[in-house]
């Protein structure tokens, strides 16, 4: 019996996974494996599987940021459940693992009267989301909030926790590698007013809710924002709001998020982006980087992965 079919015989992973509903643009198709890993020891036993047949992970937090192919992901999906999804907040940071969502994480601060966090309450991500893509708003990123976070390689079988510097975080990017799961991160959060986080709390939430569409049906922010300027300001500034391909049109709430029909198709997200990028090109000579990651796209439209 292989490590896969091991796994597969106690329930631990499943074949033939539904991605769509997994992730918040809700477009693509399914994953060849899918598994959950709520405890240090299964990590273990997946690391094995995968020395004996190594396969392309992908590690799956909300589904946000990210767009899988129509065609679906050949390959392993790494869930963190559990164990590995905890928020504690410790005398001198707040603890959270890589599963670990990041209102959650935000909410479970100020309500422990730690402040810092609260920029999270608005990213529809996990914590190791937040690490792997540096994710960030509000005036704070993940490397201004990190301490530290422990890092678990698959192909190594192997993990340990690694240093801010080490991690290598820049404007949406780190250095995390693509057999790389984000276990665990450390946060600092300083002791403060309870009702003073609160009021943040509700100040970020109500800006997101005003400034952008939401947390369904669209992977968020679809390219980085250029050095001194707006993905966002540039899109609109074409005119391009409500413009479409197929079942996905530019948002006319905010340029820069693109919101997908029901059963719309990721080769459409596609479709606008290369259409839009080729756009703002033209009329602006700025050349837009997406920040979202292609899934199970063929190697040149991977321009964001790794
Ligand atoms: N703008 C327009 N038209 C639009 C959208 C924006 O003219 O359709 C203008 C706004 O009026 C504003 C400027 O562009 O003057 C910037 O827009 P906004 O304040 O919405 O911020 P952003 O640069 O689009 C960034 C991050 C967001 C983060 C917000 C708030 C990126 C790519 N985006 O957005 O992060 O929530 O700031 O801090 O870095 C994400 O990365 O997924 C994300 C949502």
């Amino acid at each position: 019996m292989s490590g896969w079919e091991d796994l597969v015989a106690d329930g631990t992973l499943v074949e033939g996974v539904a991605l769509a509903p997994l992730t918040t643009a809700g477009v693509g198709g399914p994953a060849r494996r899918l598994v959950r890993i709520g405890a240090r020891e299964t990590l273990a036993r997946v690391a094995a599987a995968f020395r004996d047949d190594p396969v392309p992970v992908l590690v799956l937090g909300r589904g946000s940021n990210l767009v899988v192919a129509d065609e679906g992901f050949d390959g392993l999906v790494v869930v963190l459940t559990g164990e590995l999804a905890t928020v504690e907040i410790l005398p001198d940071r707040v603890r959270a693992g890589g599963g670990a969502r990041l209102p959650v994480v935000a909410r479970t601060a100020v309500a422990a009267g730690r402040l810092g966090l609260e920029p999270y309450v608005g990213i529809p991500g996990t914590v190791g989301g937040a690490v792997r893509q540096n994710a960030g708003g509000h005036g704070a990123d993940t490397r201004s909030l990190l301490l530290r976070a422990e890092v678990y390689d698959l192909a190594a079988g192997a993990g340990g926790w690694r240093t801010v510097d080490e991690l290598d975080l820049g404007y949406r990017r780190s250095g995390v590698g693509s057999t790389d799961i984000v276990l665990a991160a450390d946060f600092a959060a300083v002791p403060g007013s309870r009702e003073e986080g609160e009021a943040r709390l509700r100040e970020i939430s109500r800006w997101r809710r005003d400034h952008q569409p939401g947390g369904t049906r669209n992977a968020g922010s679809i390219f980085k924002n250029p050095e001194g300027d707006s993905a966002g300001r540039l899109i609109d500034a074409c005119g391009l709001k409500g413009f479409r391909v197929g079942g996905v049109v530019v948002s006319p709430r905010h340029a820069n998020f693109f919101e997908a029909d029901p059963g719309a198709r990721a080769a459409d997200v596609l479709g606008l982006v290369v259409e839009v990028r080729r756009r703002v090109a033209e009329e602006t000579g700025v050349v837009l980087e997406p920040e979202i990651c292609f899934v199970g796209f063929p190697e040149d439209v991977r321009w964001t992965r790794g």
